[in-house]
């Protein structure tokens, strides 16, 4: 085929490619019942006027937190009109400002004014709505490691939590979602008094339910007979080694275009091993290095060339993007992504911290490439 006949060819495997899209809502949620039924139970008093109580759901990446909330505030939605839920993606609204103003445009359909309108006065026209109409408000903050990134954190709980002092009619609750084990204890201390949640865990999906998941996005995204179900359980054995689920929905999208691209009718076995050689492994990776800084990521470069770099070698090169305490908080936020370990080691009579890279090097460099 030229150009010009593969532009203008309308075959294609997929049926509908949204449903590979990482926005994607499912139109049924798989092996959550349980999870979702904890947490109807713990939101259900906002359903009648009352408190919601405080929430914090852990899991691993990619075991459904996000789309379980996602399904959990459309049910409130429709049950009832007496409780406003409203989601926050803390990694694109991470201050006090952007966090109000996703409530407003949830109550008011549209989002303030970005300058020129103080924070206060959109916290007062958001409570007072709440105020004068009795309504409950459910906060999900979503990531929310990434609020005390910029130390916002602990101001927005005491906003949200305490209305009531100054609205006494306003009941709030917050549900904080996070995927990383080692931010439990940060929240514990830091937003200790504020926010003392009851928990809901996510555990991993099985294999098998891996495949089901994957066999029913499958279903819905390619026509009948693309892929086989053995190919489906290859790509769920491929993404149980790596347990994440987007992992597998990449590895749909991306094998039906290679196989697209050349031309066949069917998914093979070799164009999913030749989309996780390509994207589909790096998939985690990739998460972790998109929400970095650059100059994080150049601090990243230079410990995957250079393993066992020494804490004083690596600042001297590092000078001119870091002073000593940016530095370290970059190496802290580094080990806990999970993308570098540290190390103390003896040098001659004093003592060194050294770094290597918890990835392979080749794979922190082509990912790093995509960002360049
Ligand atoms: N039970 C399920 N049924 C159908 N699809 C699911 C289910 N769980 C997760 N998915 C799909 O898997 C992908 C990842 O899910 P989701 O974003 O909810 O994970 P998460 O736990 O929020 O991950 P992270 O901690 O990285 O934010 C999404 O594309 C979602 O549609
Ligand atoms: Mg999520």
């Amino acid at each position: 085929m030229n150009i010009k006949d593969m532009l203008m060819s309308d075959e294609t495997l997929f049926k509908d490619e949204q449903v590979f899209n990482p926005n994607y809502l499912p139109d049924t949620l798989l092996f959550r019942d349980k999870e979702l039924q904890a947490l109807v139970s713990l939101v259900r008093p906002g359903l009648r006027g009352g408190k919601p109580h405080n929430t914090l759901i852990i899991g691993p990446p990619g075991t459904g937190k996000t789309t379980t909330v996602h399904f959990l505030f459309d049910e409130i939605q429709n049950a009832s009109d007496r409780m406003v839920p409203v989601h926050i993606n803390c990694k694109l609204s991470n201050t006090k400002f952007t966090v109000m103003s996703e409530v407003h445009k949830k109550i008011f359909g549209h989002r303030p004014p970005e300058t020129g309108v103080p924070y206060t006065r959109v916290y007062e026209k958001v409570m007072n709505h709440l105020d004068r109409k009795g309504l409950s408000l459910l906060v999900a903050l979503d990531d929310i490691d990434f609020l005390f990134e910029q130390k916002y954190a602990n101001d927005i709980m005491y906003d949200i939590l305490r209305a009531y002092e100054q609205y006494p009619r306003v009941r709030t609750g917050v549900v904080a979602i996070l995927s990383r084990e080692d931010f439990k204890e940060v929240i514990a201390t830091k937003l200790y008094s504020i926010f003392m949640p009851q928990e809901v865990t996510f555990p991993p999906y099985s294999l098998s339910e891996t495949y089901e998941i994957l066999l029913k996005r499958a279903q819905a995204g390619f026509f009948p007979g693309v892929i086989s179900q053995e190919l489906v359980e290859h790509i769920a054995e491929l993404t149980a080694s790596q347990g994440d689920l987007r992992v597998g929905i990449t590895l749909l999208s991306s094998s039906g275009i290679i196989a697209e691209s050349h031309a066949k009718r069917k998914i093979e076995r070799e164009d999913i091993d030749a989309a996780y050689e390509k994207k589909a492994r790096f998939v985690t990776l990739h998460e972790k290095v998109a929400v970095l800084s650059a100059a994080e990521r150049q601090m990243l470069l230079e410990i995957a060339t250079d393993k066992d770099v020494r804490s004083g070698a690596l600042f001297e090169r590092m000078k001119g993007s870091f002073n000593k305490k940016s530095f370290s908080q970059a190496l802290a936020k580094l080990e806990s992504y999970g993308l570098i370990d540290s190390n103390v080691v003896m040098m001659g009579r004093g003592r060194s911290r050294v770094f290597t890279p918890r990835f392979p090097s080749e794979d922190i460099l082509a990912v790093l490439k995509d960002f360049s």
